[in-house]
């Protein structure tokens, strides 16, 4: 298994762009099972996540042509229905072919994904959301088995006890589209990523109003045709960078910023002392240039995660290792995942002083990290662990980086780009030896 080997204290500088959003096009991609004609998306990114989709939608009859950059996605309905365990328990997000599947070839059967390290979470949101629309949805073997003659349209109440849900929105959202009469959504997720969905769908000829909001309305359409969409920049991607930067107290200008999906993050930047400044005020809010510059003292804040607009779950972690470097003390609730706190104590064996209760986790700035043999067990995790190691002095081992590999491409080339010290290395071979990566810069200014 690979892993990294970071030499911290590299003050990163330079300009790198953001990718396209994994999470954006996950659902975006399922959505080529609503129409037998083309769909084109660009901008997908290159990760493990984007392959085992690619893998899951290529077993259920939809052909894929390219696997990052710009895909083309042609379904045949004649394919499988089924997504099996062993595509579904890599990756969760497997259950937003459900909706559409069930809305265009009348059923569909998909692995009950099971849980995570990060908690139980369910799926009975997207379940009840299918059955309002006329579903018969039941459980075997494992599998959600849903079947319907054609979908109705009717007024859902999406929200659960941690807030909406993304993409059980996405997945009766899509399906929503080829019901008959109008569907209505309360509380559905607001998510930037909804929005981007609505607009593929809408180009492919659906009638959906109000996403983005937490009421969308969709008068169901007969068919759906081909279109051709770009998906918006990786609003988490972007965040870990910008903490990259700020916990290397370095200057690193960010293309394709996705500005306006991140005022929550920028916030909590700002009341800490970090600087993100726009470069040019005349380009497109949710993709710009932006520059991020740190003052010398960070002052230590108070964060709560929620559903979107709210600070977002996935950049809980990322922003605890810069936390761990302020001065005083912090408090982070995580009020999506209570359970979401894997890194906590890896952090801890790097010098910082984490004191947990519950869904919170109060933070006692230290004055220095110190390098270590480290692991963690999800994404975002992992990203904060890399963060820390930046920082860190000496040397930091962070193991299992296949779980950054979902969610970014190529994180050390990227960052090596701006200076950092990473090597890539195979932890399993007998004499471990490091493979250091050729630079993949799009631009380094410094
Ligand atoms: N929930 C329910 N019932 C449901 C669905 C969700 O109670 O039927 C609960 C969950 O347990 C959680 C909350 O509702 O407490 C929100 O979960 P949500 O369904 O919104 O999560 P998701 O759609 O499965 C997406 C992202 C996650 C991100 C969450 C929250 C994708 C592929 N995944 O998951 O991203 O954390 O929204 O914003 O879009 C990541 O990228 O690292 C990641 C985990």
């Amino acid at each position: 298994m690979d892993a990294f080997r970071i030499h911290g204290g590299a003050r990163l500088s330079g300009r790198i762009a953001i990718d396209g959003s994994k999470n954006a096009s996950l659902p975006l991609m399922a959505a080529a099972l609503l129409t037998d004609q083309p769909i084109t998306l660009r901008g997908v990114p290159d990760l493990a996540d984007i392959r085992n989709m690619s893998g899951l939608l290529g077993e259920l009859g939809v052909d894929v042509q390219g696997d990052h950059g710009t895909i083309t996605l042609l379904s045949c309905d004649d394919g499988s229905t089924h997504a099996r365990y062993e595509m579904v328990r890599t990756m969760r997000a497997g259950i937003c072919v459900l909706g559409p599947m069930l809305a265009r070839r009348g059923r569909a059967s998909v692995a009950m994904p099971g849980g995570c390290v990060f908690g139980e979470r369910p799926v009975d949101l997207h379940l009840r959301g299918l059955e309002a629309l006329g579903a018969r949805i039941e459980l075997r073997s494992g599998d959600i088995f849903a079947e319907a003659d054609r979908l109705v349209g009717a007024t859902i109440f999406l929200g659960g006890p941690f807030g909406s849900t993304v993409l059980g929105t996405a997945n009766v959202m899509s399906a929503a589209t080829l019901a008959t009469g109008r569907t209505v959504i309360e509380s559905a997720a607001c998510e930037p990523e909804i929005a981007d969905l609505a607009e593929l769908l809408n180009a492919m000829g659906a009638r959906i109003s109000g996403a983005g909001t937490p009421r969308i309305t969709i008068d169901g359409v007969d068919e759906l045709g081909g279109a051709d969409h770009t998906v918006m920049p990786d609003r988490i991607v972007a965040s870990t960078y910008a903490l990259a930067a700020a916990i290397t107290n370095g200057d690193v200008t960010l293309n394709d910023f996705p500005y306006d999906n991140l005022l929550s993050v920028i916030d909590r930047l700002t009341a800490l002392g970090v600087h993100v400044e726009r470069l040019d005020p005349t380009e497109d809010p949710k993709r710009c240039a932006v520059q991020v510059t740190t003052q010398r003292v960070l002052r230590p804040v108070m964060i709560t995660t929620q559903p979107y607009p709210g600070y977002p779950t996935d950049v809980q972690a990322q922003m605890m290792a810069l936390l761990c470097l302020t001065e005083g003390n912090s408090i982070i609730t995580e009020k999506i995942y209570p359970e979401r706190f894997g890194h906590v104590a890896e952090l801890s064996r790097m010098g910082a002083r984490l004191f947990r209760q519950g869904p919170t986790v109060m933070i006692q700035g230290v004055t220095r990290l110190v390098g270590a043999p480290v692991m963690a067990s999800d994404l975002r995790g992992s990203a904060c662990l890399v963060l820390a190691g930046l920082a860190a002095e000496g040397t930091t081992t962070v193991s299992r980086v296949y779980h950054l590999d979902r969610g970014y491409s190529r994180m050390e080339e990227t960052l090596n780009a701006l200076g950092a010290r990473i090597e890539r290395f195979n932890a399993d071979a007998p004499e471990e030896q490091a493979v250091p990566m050729p630079a993949r810069v799009v631009e380094v200014v410094a």
